[in-house]
């Protein structure tokens, strides 16, 4: 048994949540070196103190008092704000969690991605908004990057690294959302309520709304493309509402591989954990007698415009999946506060896309500088005379909820 010490960014949120449940079943196994929140100090603290952790790190500086108060006596380290979580992600842990919701997750991603952990990639709006990036440091650090999303996790376990010539397409599926056979009149009616109660998977906010969008989906897109060595007009998105089969890999010979499984992420997350070995899970086991049908079908691109919107992001490159990413982030928040209408999303993701214009993406600065103006630009976009907003907006994305 291979002892493995782990850090998890992103403790408290759904994938952080699923992840200390598999770590606290094996706690000797998965020493605890870091773990980091950003508002949700009290969950944060009992995760600390019932695993032990070296150290704990909540984004919202003033909840640091309260974090130090709740671990007195503990011996346990506490930091707070967005420095002190890269500084956490960049401690001695063999395995790093980064399961930080969007853009804000890439700087702790690299600091793990810069000292070679192996890294269990959830959050991949740092391979949408840094993909080059992020991919060449990687290769620079000796850094393993494993994927946690389901369909790259099912792609990852069928997917023969060694011949990739061998290798026809690769089939991301998708469940299609709560909304895949709502019509566009009834579409423009949701409210965030309804977005975010996915009908098969249970996450958090923001990757909720964007699988009722399929943003989701096409995040995951750009995502396949930097993960795997196939060229993107070879990856496929194929709608399964069951979510029992993961993804697939298409072969020369006809051959078609796929990872099947109950929609539980743990699984998913185990296979990073004990990779390359395998670990015992309590996800449920899959009863393919009891599910008796399978679905699929091609997605509608009228109604769900997201799943060209990033596929045309991606075939520009630069910086375009950054202002993509940034824009949707930003559309998001403005929905599921009321501010604007679920159809709105990917019409302001579109308007910053065609405005905003793309560049090379060299280093992190340039990744910044796209992140920050499109984010400026669809906050106008939602409210062309709150210019106070649009600095708190840009804000929020970077350092605080
Ligand atoms: N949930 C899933 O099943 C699933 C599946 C595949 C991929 N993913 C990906 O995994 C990532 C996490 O998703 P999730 O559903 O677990 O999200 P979530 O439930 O919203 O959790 C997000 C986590 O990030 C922390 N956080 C939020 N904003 C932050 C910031 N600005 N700086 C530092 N930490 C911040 C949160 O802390 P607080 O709790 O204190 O706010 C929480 O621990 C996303 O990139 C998502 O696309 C999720």
């Amino acid at each position: 048994m291979q002892t493995r010490r782990v850090t998890i960014l992103g403790s408290t949120g759904s994938i952080g949540r699923s992840t200390i449940d598999l770590i606290a079943r094996e706690p000797e196994r998965f020493p605890v070196e870091a773990l980091t929140a950003q508002s949700n100090v009290g969950l944060l603290a009992e995760q600390a103190l019932s695993l032990k952790a070296k150290c704990a790190v909540i984004g919202d500086e003033s909840l640091l008092p309260e974090l130090r108060q709740r671990l007195a006596g503990s011996g346990i380290e506490s930091a707070a704000g967005a420095g002190a979580i890269i500084e956490a992600a960049a401690r001695p842990a063999e395995w790093v969690m980064a399961a930080i919701v969007g853009a804000a997750g890439l700087e702790p991603t690299l600091a793990a991605v810069r000292r070679g952990a192996i890294v269990a990639l959830a959050n991949k709006e740092s391979l949408v908004c840094a993909g080059p990036l992020v991919m060449r440091e990687a290769a620079l650090h000796g850094a393993t990057i494993l994927p946690v999303d389901s369909e790259h996790n099912a792609i990852f376990q069928v997917f023969d690294f060694k011949a990739p010539d061998n290798i026809d397409r690769v089939i991301l599926t998708a469940s299609g959302g709560p909304f895949r056979t709502l019509n566009l009149s009834e579409m423009r009616e949701v409210t965030p309520a309804q977005a975010i109660a996915h009908p098969v998977w249970s996450m958090g906010a923001k990757i909720s709304v964007d699988s009722a969008t399929l943003m989701n989906k096409g995040l995951e897109l750009i995502e396949a493309s930097f993960l795997f060595p196939v060229p993107e007009d070879r990856i496929e998105v194929l709608i399964h509402p069951q979510s029992v089969v993961h993804s697939l890999v298409s072969y020369v010979d006809g051959s078609v591989l796929a990872q099947l499984g109950t929609p539980d992420m743990r699984t998913p997350i185990s296979v990073t954990l004990a990779w390359p070995a395998r670990m015992p899970t309590p996800a449920a086991r899959l009863d393919l007698a009891a599910i008796a049908k399978l679905t699929f079908e091609v997605p509608d691109f009228a109604r769900f415009p997201a799943l060209n919107l990033t596929r045309q992001a991606l075939q520009s490159g630069g910086s375009a999946p950054t202002i993509l990413n940034a824009a949707n982030e930003v559309a998001v928040d403005a929905f599921l506060n009321g501010r604007i209408g679920f159809l709105d999303i990917t019409r302001i993701v579109e308007q910053t896309l065609s405005r905003v214009p793309s560049g090379p993406l060299g280093d992190l600065a340039a990744v910044h500088e796209a992140d920050g103006t499109a984010r400026r630009y669809a906050a106008h976009l939602i409210d062309p005379t709150d210019d106070d907003r649009v600095v708190r907006v840009q804000t929020r994305g970077r350092n605080r909820r």
